[in-house]
């Protein structure tokens, strides 16, 4: 187990940067995925860890230790990759075995050694195949064999579930999860699957464009997202964002539909002042029953467990999960509520007011009773006009 800090780590290509001086301290044990768009540099950062590329800027210590000079195969670190490229022409028993034997171990531990390690990933059965006679799901387990019996400090993964079909993905996540309960070596995980990226990590590492764009647990990621960015990028369907403007330091109107007003429950900048409203389709109060915003729903997408709808209102789209118990239909007229309680704002740049504390200090209540939806003399109460 491995405990890493990453100071300013930046990365050029033929000077151009791409990673642009990245901080964080990785605690032992720590499972982190990094999850981002394509291009944003995930993989860049890992192979930089790894020693697979050079550190342009900045400081990596592994354990206290610098690291940006040292050899890849002295850092403690075992990669697991998309394409996990086995030998095609050695048995699981020799693939997994290969990095020790090129460390010059004794046959004897080795054997051993690949053995326990099988057992691990339920590969005992397969160690005399080749891997053109495995499936997917054991070929990566293999992979993942090969990196686990260095017994490596840091495990790096980059996408390492990209190949394998949905199920497969689904069990392999579930395996990896197992395999660090027990283990507990300090992972690093890249992913542009935020399911993934959700159910695996102890923490979060969401980038963009080369730059952290917020890190955290899942669960706080998702509760609390740092920008514009982050709210769309974690979460299916994605949250739905607004356009919106202060209406004076403490109300927010939205911009196609003027008749909703939020109270904020801190400060905001003086009226007229370029907000994002967010709430997620699952926090959106979709009824029958006359009350809120009218809008049509123009599409129903059927997702198996739940079943999501996408409303119009005039130039307003929200997305909205519909209640089971409910039956809804395509074309139909339905009403929107949003609770107070689930509203996100982010300025004008796109980042999360950092005002917000609705959630911790006690003034949600507050927010919500000041809270009106569909409600045309809304303006005048909430302005004190009334
Ligand atoms: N060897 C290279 N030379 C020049 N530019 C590179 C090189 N490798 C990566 N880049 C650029 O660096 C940026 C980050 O690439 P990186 O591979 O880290 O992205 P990523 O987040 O892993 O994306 P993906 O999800 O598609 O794998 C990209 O703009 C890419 O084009
Ligand atoms: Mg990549």
């Amino acid at each position: 187990m491995a405990h890493l800090n990453l100071s300013g780590l930046k990365k050029s290509y033929d000077g151009k940067q791409v990673v642009h001086g990245i901080d964080m301290e990785i605690l032992e044990g720590e499972f982190i995925v990094i999850v981002g768009p394509s291009g944003c540099g995930k993989s860049t950062l890992l192979r930089m860890i790894a020693g697979l590329e050079d550190i342009s800027g900045g400081e990596l210590l592994i354990d206290g230790q610098c690291m940006n000079d040292v050899e890849p195969s002295q850092r403690g670190c075992a990669m697991v990759f998309q394409n996990y490229a086995l030998y095609p022409h050695m048995t699981v028993r020799q693939n997994i075995g290969y990095p020790l034997k090129v460390a010059r171990i004794p046959k004897a531990d080795i054997q051993r050694r690949v053995e326990a390690v099988a057992a691990t990933l339920a590969l005992t059965d397969y160690l005399d195949r080749r891997p053109a006679q495995l499936s997917g799901g054991q070929r990566q387990r293999v992979a993942m064999g090969r990196a686990i019996v260095r017994e490596p400090g840091v495990f790096l993964f980059d996408e390492p579930l990209s190949n394998l079909d949905a199920k497969l993905r689904v069990d392999m996540r579930i395996e990896i999860r197992r395999l660090h309960r027990r283990l507990k070596a300090t992972s690093i995980f890249v992913t542009h699957d935020q399911v993934e990226a959700m159910t695996l990590a102890d923490r979060l590492i969401v980038m963009n464009g080369g730059r952290i764009a917020q890190i955290g647990t899942p669960a706080e990621v998702y509760a609390r997202p740092a920008s514009t960015f982050v709210a769309s990028f974690m979460g299916a369907p994605a949250m739905n964002l607004f356009e919106a403007a202060t209406l004076n330091e403490r109300c927010v109107k939205l911009k196609n539909c003027e008749d909703w007003v939020t109270e904020a429950g801190f400060r905001l900048p003086p009226a007229g002042h370029g907000v994002t409203v967010g709430i997620r389709p699952e926090d959106v109060a979709i009824s029958l029953n006359g009350k809120g915003l009218a809008a049509r729903i123009e599409l129903i997408e059927e997702l198996g467990g739940s079943r999501v709808a996408y409303c119009s209102r005039g130039a307003l789209a929200c997305a909205a999960m519909l209640p089971r118990d409910i039956d809804f239909s395509e074309d139909q007229t339905v009403f929107l509520n949003f609770p107070a309680s689930a509203i996100h704002l982010f300025d004008q740049e796109g980042a999360r007011f950092q005002e917000d504390k609705s959630n911790n200090d006690g003034n949600s209540a507050q927010a919500d009773k000041s809270f009106y939806t569909g409600v045309k003399d809304a303006l005048a109460v909430m302005t004190g006009t009334e």
